[in-house]
């Protein structure tokens, strides 16, 4: 390649990511900060020789049709399930992640949802901002207890394991999980995690399931209405991974008619789009895909990103390759 590669971010990053990006690159910012449109990201795949795309855009067979100039898709972000890694890989487009370190900061967003929802946070704050507040009496605002209750973790990878130790040291939750694989010996020993290999088993055990898997295909409506009958009787359930994990519609029902008593969602099916009877629920927690959103997680990320770009290009081993 003669001269620096050209390089798009299809979002505004953090000042000093999109820096280092312009330091070493010629780089293209989308300064609407708006999503792109499927034609404006195909097009950017003939005129760049990097994208680098956030979980807002959907890069998929149409947009890698052809062949395309890019030869890397260096996502800002963990998760990828809005890449069609099959067509990437069709185009030789290379893919990259950020793992690692947006884990904490997305761990605290489960451990919020499992607090706001078994303490009914959500809704005590809309009814001090109403000015329906009535003052103190012993009945007002029941919730659960989160001390010493059963967290189910489906999926244990970063993420899910980080969520576990928050959740036995501040908490002394027990901890169950179940994987496609079982964990090591030592790493089960340390969380104090027992392994479901039946998910109907820990569903029906635990007091908050936590959701810690990819998204896409493979997980597609993992919980769908049988899982969410299969949930113990007043139990929650917490999605900090992607929406389409969930069949949203069913899980409505289960709000409404139970067994669960409520659930903390910071991913949905459709985003930005969320079904309206979400929320007119008061036993539904809903944040806006935040659990990366700390100052210090994004700039982590995109210097992650960076750092899969500028090996990428100088002929080193690329740290985060996915395809
Ligand atoms: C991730 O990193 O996957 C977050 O959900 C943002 O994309």
């Amino acid at each position: 390649m003669s001269g620096r590669p050209r390089v798009l971010l299809t979002r505004r990053w953090p000042e000093a990511a999109e820096q280092e990006f312009q330091r070493h690159f010629e780089v293209t910012l989308n300064t609407s900060d708006r999503p792109m449109t499927e034609g404006e990201l195909a097009e950017a795949m003939s005129e760049f020789d990097a994208v680098c795309p956030t979980v807002s855009d959907t890069i998929n067979a149409t947009v890698l049709a052809g062949r395309p100039r890019a030869s890397l898709l260096a996502n800002f972000g963990v998760g990828f399930n809005h890449i069609d890694i099959g067509a990437a890989r069709a185009a030789g487009v290379a893919v990259t992640n950020t793992p690692g370190v947006l884990t904490d900061a997305t761990a605290e967003i489960a451990l919020l949802l499992i607090l706001m929802t078994a303490r009914r946070a959500g809704e005590a704050e809309r009814e001090v901002r109403a000015r329906r507040w009535a003052g103190w009496r012993p009945t007002h605002m029941l919730g659960a207890s989160v001390t010493g209750k059963t967290l189910g973790l489906i999926g244990f990878g970063r993420i899910a394991q980080a969520t576990a130790e928050r959740a036995r040291l501040g908490f002394g939750m027990t901890i169950l999980y179940h994987a496609r694989r079982r964990a090591p010996a030592e790493l089960e020993e340390r969380l104090n995690a027992c392994f479901c290999e039946n998910l109907d088993e820990l569903l029906a055990s635990a007091d908050f399931v936590s959701l810690h898997v990819p998204g896409g295909e493979a997980t597609h409506h993992l919980v769908n209405a049988n899982r969410l009958k299969a949930m113990k009787p007043g139990s929650f359930l917490i999605n900090t991974a992607r929406g389409d994990v969930v069949d949203e519609q069913a899980l409505l029902k289960a709000l409404e008619n139970g067994p669960i008593a409520g659930a903390g969602l910071d991913v949905y099916a459709n985003e930005p789009s969320i079904l309206p009877e979400f929320t007119a629920r008061e036993n539904v927690v809903l944040l806006p895909h935040i659990g990366s959103a700390t100052a210090e997680a994004r700039v982590a990320m995109g210097l992650r990103a960076f750092e899969n770009v500028a090996a990428f290009f100088e002929g080193r081993t690329v740290p985060d390759r996915v395809v």
